[in-house]
């Protein structure tokens, strides 16, 4: 597995390896501290596409001012071993000036959608990870890239901007994985203590039971919200940002929940800030 540091040493790689006998390239796009979320998503590119390139890369736009950039962790060896574990075929690591050199003056701002959900509480989030996405695809070219429903906003606004700016990659998304209780894998549960980690369940047991509700036949979309807000008013150590049902591809809320609706989750657990959601079936 090669380490490829540069932009150009991306490019050329991605050129020739598809050059050779015609391949198709995947990009799966990280920021590290690889978990088994991540693993299913290079699974999925590894089945999927010819050469696989993964990317680590702490995107420091897409922090905000008082957010965890400088804590985030940061564990390359084992993301390099895990990658190549997985089948990648390269992992991409540049540091922060080659993305973002001296006076780099140009973002990409989904409007709309970026101000929704994940949007609302942490500005200029997307705008950051819109940024950033479409540099690591420019850079790369790939055919497919993969991403995580656990991130769903994050998903719609990328779909958003690859139809608008006609990037030629497909967007595949991945299952959300899980751990054996429900909490949904993050990069960020290590920072829970053993008492906020028995409080965060109350996220994924939300999202389970709003599939209940679904399958039971409710769509009144306050019912989903007004169930959740009782089951998070039992907790009160964590300090709920959203609690919304809408569509997936506008994040606008809807009224009557349908096949396909996102309901979502957001809250902080202490300090720690984590998320989760389903697509109603
Ligand atoms: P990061 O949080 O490292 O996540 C990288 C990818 O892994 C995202 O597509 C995310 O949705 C997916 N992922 C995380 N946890 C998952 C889980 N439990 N199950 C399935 N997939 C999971 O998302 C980002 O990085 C950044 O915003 C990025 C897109 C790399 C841009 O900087």
């Amino acid at each position: 597995m090669e380490v490829l540091r540069t932009v150009a040493e991306l490019r050329e790689w991605s050129r020739q390896e598809r050059n050779d006998g015609g391949n198709t390239i995947g990009l799966v796009p990280t920021m590290g501290a690889l978990h088994a979320g991540h693993a299913s998503l290079i699974r999925a590119a590894v089945n999927s596409v010819g050469y696989v390139a993964v990317s680590i890369f702490v995107n420091p736009t897409q922090f905000g001012p008082n957010e965890d950039f400088s804590r985030y962790p940061r564990t390359f060896d084992a993301d390099c071993a895990l990658a190549k574990a997985e089948g990648a075929d390269a992992v991409f690591a540049p540091a922060v000036e080659e993305l973002y050199p001296a006076g780099a003056a140009t973002f990409v701002d989904v409007e709309g959608l970026s101000s929704q959900l994940d949007g609302k509480s942490r500005p200029g989030h997307f705008r950051g990870v819109a940024t950033v996405v479409s540099k690591l695809m420019i850079a790369a070219e790939p055919d497919r890239a993969f991403f995580g429903q656990k991130d769903a906003a994050q998903v719609a606004v990328l779909r958003r901007m690859v139809a608008d700016l006609r990037i030629a990659t497909e967007i595949v998304v991945c299952p959300i994985v899980r751990e054996a209780d429900g909490l949904a894998l993050s990069s960020r549960n290590v920072y829970l203590s053993a008492d906020e980690r028995a409080q965060a369940l109350t996220l994924s047991s939300a999202i389970r039971s709003a599939e209940a509700f679904f399958a039971s036949g409710e769509r009144n979309a306050a019912r989903f919200i007004e169930a959740a807000h009782t089951a998070f008013a039992a907790q009160p150590e964590i300090r709920v940002d959203y609690i919304a049902l809408v569509d997936w591809a506008t994040l606008e809320p809807v009224e009557l929940a349908a096949p396909g609706s996102l309901f979502a989750v957001a809250g902080w657990v202490g300090a720690t800030r984590l998320i989760d959601n389903t697509i109603l079936e």
